[in-house]
């Protein structure tokens, strides 16, 4: 374990970047060493890891401890790879258990996790101050397959498509009925935390699955979106006083505006993504301060 405290962390003083991943897929061989490569600018560094880090326990605690020995700050929340049990996983853990192991070990490495206080990254202007609002959200087969009504007919429509997530057999959800019974006992709880958070401190929300569907339109097989958000948040960004949303999940990098708010997709991916595409927008996205144009975003998309 890494000699950090598991107390709040120092406050960042106003030099250091916000920064953000996700995706690291670091139980693959050809990702350890591009995570290997994720180096703050400085010390006073911040770094959002939004999910999918690795699949076996040990090994994201091992890349989370290297990450918190490096950056000033780690915030971490969970995709569905940390999620999942695999037989050759020396810890057991299934469903929430498995979760709330994941949520002790960052707690002795002095990583945020979403069941923490919401941390204050400090900035200047329209840089900050921000909370930053690492959220467990999980998806509920709202973002159905296309021609479907229901997530039966949706889960069928993918089945016969060949398009099946490995989460339906290896992400438990126990002791919830389903995947998205948690994902609806998630999205409650965390929207009650929302609601209560101070509305003049802007939040950056980083979650693994996007808030809106929008981002999965692009995706090459779109009954793979079922497993990748729900309707229920689809309204947060407007509703909250959110100066960015962080996701991953998708592996397609990119930033994208709806409503005049900043969407972020962080990921790497798997090899065979970034051999073809590479990291066209390097492997660390910077957040804040805000290093694009405010006024003529490259994409412009409403969610309406
Ligand atoms: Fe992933
Ligand atoms: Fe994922």
């Amino acid at each position: 374990m890494s000699p950090k405290s598991a107390s709040a962390p120092r406050p960042s003083d106003g030099r250091g970047r916000l920064l953000a991943v996700s995706d690291l897929h670091v139980g693959i061989a050809d990702n350890k060493p591009v995570a290997d490569r994720l180096r703050p600018t400085s010390d006073a560094d911040w770094l959002i890891v939004a999910g999918d880090v690795a699949e076996q326990a040990e090994e994201v605690e091992r890349a989370l401890e290297t990450l918190a020995g490096r950056f000033a700050h780690v915030v971490w929340t969970p995709g569905n790879h940390e999620l999942w049990t695999l037989d050759k996983d020396p810890v057991r853990l299934r469903g929430q258990e498995r979760y709330e192991h994941l949520v002790r070990v960052c707690r002795e490495l002095g990583v945020t996790t979403p069941e923490d206080p919401y941390p204050r990254w400090q900035g200047e202007g329209e840089d900050g101050p921000v909370a930053i609002a690492p959220v467990f959200l999980l998806y509920d087969y709202t973002f159905r397959a296309p021609g479907t009504s229901t997530k039966e007919e949706s889960l069928a429509r993918a089945h016969e498509a060949g398009v099946v997530c490995t989460d339906e057999f290896l992400l438990h959800p126990d002791p919830h009925p389903s995947r998205d019974a948690w994902c609806r006992a998630r999205v409650a709880l965390t929207e009650r935390r929302l609601a209560a958070h101070d509305p003049e401190v802007p939040l950056v929300i980083a979650g693994h699955w996007p808030l809106v569907r929008e981002p999965t339109s692009v995706m090459w097989y779109p009954e793979f979106a079922q497993w990748c958000g729900t309707e229920l948040t689809a309204d947060w960004h407007r509703r909250f006083n959110v100066a960015a949303v962080v996701y991953g999940h998708l592996h397609i990098p990119r930033t994208t505006w709806y409503d005049g708010v900043r969407f972020e997709e962080v990921s790497i991916g798997y090899p065979r993504e970034w051999r073809k595409r590479g990291h066209p927008r390097g492997l660390l996205r910077q957040i804040l301060p805000y290093d694009g144009t405010r006024e003529a975003p490259a994409v412009t998309e409403d969610a309406s």
